[in-house]
């Protein structure tokens, strides 16, 4: 690209997605935030604005998710550049759609675009982790790498990072209903237990192994009998007042499951329609609605592509 400037899309994610703690995660459409950067003259990079959201982002570029990869890059590649960059955020911080993977990503996959720097999906991984853990105070990839490589996930290791990337079945919808609470994912990962008894993860096990084979196999069944978890749904489902009542409301809309995306407070259902989605997502959003909090929802699909160049 010999553009001065880029304008990109990054996607909202669902993570954890049922028995996957850790480990799956899945790209939406919609929302996603947007990064735009703007070469400088000198060699200096700056945060000129950030918008859409009432939580104080900070403005030191090496405590910004969205910058802390950018930086990380420019000075492992030896770079002489200068950079301007806003953040439009188009999902709640805390939300549990990926808000910070999505920013982090924006920002490494803008600047390998815009100073045409072929890097690796691999390397723009590790970059954009550098930036994820900066808001989570953990490494976790599972909002990260379907942000960036697109479709569904599986962080197969950590050490060293081994990325798969799941076949899924095309007519997979997926309801998504954001209360007004924020969790923080550093809050939320303290409230988890240090161990799980062999019971549990031998069930955990079967459950993700289950529901990586009915993506693959386009078996619904399976898919909708593996969104069990035993990590750390129950012990998150207390940060959320109306847990129980938006699952009944989903899967008596129909739905195929209904779980915490990341840590909450945001909760997904699948179903194999958009109508079907659009009415289990009306079903859950009343149910926050009717204890008084606000509620956003959206409908989408998974997401195959990741970030798009805008402009
Ligand atoms: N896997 C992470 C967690 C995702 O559940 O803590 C956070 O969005």
């Amino acid at each position: 690209m010999l553009n001065d400037s880029i304008r990109v899309f990054a996607p909202a994610s669902i993570s954890n997605v049922g028995p996957g703690f850790d480990i799956m995660g899945f790209a939406l459409n919609e929302p996603g935030d947007e990064i735009i950067l703007r070469k400088r003259k000198d060699r200096k990079l700056f945060i000129k604005k950030i918008t859409g959201t009432s939580v104080e982002l900070p403005y030191q570029p090496k405590l910004n998710t969205a910058t802390a990869g950018i930086i990380n890059i420019l000075k492992e590649k030896n770079l002489d550049y200068g950079i301007d960059v806003e953040i439009h955020k188009k999902m709640g911080i805390g939300s549990g759609l990926g808000s910070s993977a999505a920013s982090a990503v924006g920002g490494v996959f803008a600047i390998n675009e815009l100073l045409s720097l072929k890097l690796t999906h691999y390397e723009l991984l590790k970059y954009s982790l550098v930036g994820e853990s900066i808001a989570s105070k953990a490494i976790h990839a599972d909002n990260v790498a379907p942000c960036l490589y697109g479709g569904f996930i599986l962080v197969r290791s950590y050490d060293p990072i081994d990325i798969v990337r799941i076949e899924y079945p095309k007519n997979i919808f997926c309801s998504i209903v954001y209360p007004g609470i924020v969790i923080k994912t550093s809050e939320a990962r303290k409230l988890l237990s240090k161990m799980v008894s062999l019971k549990k993860a031998v069930s955990q096990a079967g459950n993700a192994a289950g529901l990586i084979a009915g993506l693959m196999k386009n078996d619904m069944g399976l898919i909708k009998r593996s969104m069990v978890d035993h990590i750390a749904e129950s012990k998150r489902s207390k940060l959320i007042p109306y847990y129980d009542e938006i699952r009944k409301a989903a899967f008596n809309a129909g739905a195929m499951n209904c779980n915490i995306t990341g840590s909450g407070p945001s909760m997904f259902a699948f179903s194999t329609s958009r109508h079907e989605a659009e009415k289990i997502a009306a079903a859950m959003s009343a149910v926050v609605l009717g204890f008084g909090h606000e509620c956003i929802r959206y409908i989408s699909g998974i997401n195959s592509k990741g970030p798009k160049i805008l402009g």
